[in-house]
């Protein structure tokens, strides 16, 4: 029998909203129920866990800390004030890539709104967290997942990246099912059957309890 001492899970989950002006923003579909499902998973299992949710509609699972988010940055801020104590982090997040270059204090005017929106690049939360010892990412992608994850699992420096291509059916944001695909740093890809959310956030937990026990 294997024995797992419990570690520190920070999971993020959810979208990020980048706003424009007080009622506008630029989002994504994600409801967040993924990262929701690695948070109940990880604590079932006997682990600490912090959840960093972006705007989501989920309740919490039990015995799980969960800090409340907007933006790319406020998710970035909220990861790292939590991250020296954790050993694994599970960035489930569907995090924002762009934010509008200003942003409004008062709800812009029709007339005040300009034809073209100029965006900045947001911090990559993953690539910029040096710790902890077990970093697993997504790749939601529209098309060839498994190439994608494989360049983001090596580019990121992770120790997993859980691939899904979001145009499969029961697969994606809003699903209680995914389809995915588990990549490691060493090329090797293991497709999964469709099944619940949950199941594939027990398979996550139970590979991050893998590597942390490999030293
Ligand atoms: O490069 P891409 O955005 O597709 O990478 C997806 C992975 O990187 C996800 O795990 C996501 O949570 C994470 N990510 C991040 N910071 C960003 C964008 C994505 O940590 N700004």
């Amino acid at each position: 029998m294997v024995y797992y001492t419990a570690m520190r899970f920070i999971v993020t989950a959810g979208p990020t909203r980048e706003h424009l002006d007080p009622v506008r923003f630029l989002s994504n579909p994600s409801t967040g129920r993924m990262g929701f499902a690695v948070a109940r998973a990880a604590r079932a299992a006997g682990h600490a866990v912090t959840l960093v949710a972006g705007p989501v509609a989920l309740k919490t699972p039990p015995g799980v800390r969960r800090i409340d988010v907007v933006s790319a940055r406020d998710m970035l801020a909220a990861v790292r004030a939590e991250v020296a104590d954790a050993d694994v982090l599970v960035m489930t997040a569907a995090v924002a890539d762009w934010r509008p270059a200003r942003r409004a204090k008062s709800k812009l005017k029709k007339g005040e709104m300009p034809d073209t929106l100029k965006l900045v690049r947001n911090p990559d939360i993953l690539k910029s967290m040096r710790g902890p010892r077990v970093r697993i990412g997504f790749a939601a992608e529209t098309g060839l997942p498994d190439a994608e994850a494989a360049r983001k699992c090596r580019e990121k420096g992770l120790d997993l990246v859980v691939g899904n291509d979001v145009t499969r059916p029961g697969s994606g944001f809003g699903t209680t099912t995914n389809r995915v695909s588990l990549v490691t740093p060493d090329g090797s890809v293991r497709h999964l059957p469709l099944m619940s959310k949950l199941a594939v956030a027990h398979r996550i937990v139970a590979f991050a309890e893998r590597i942390a026990s490999d030293g």
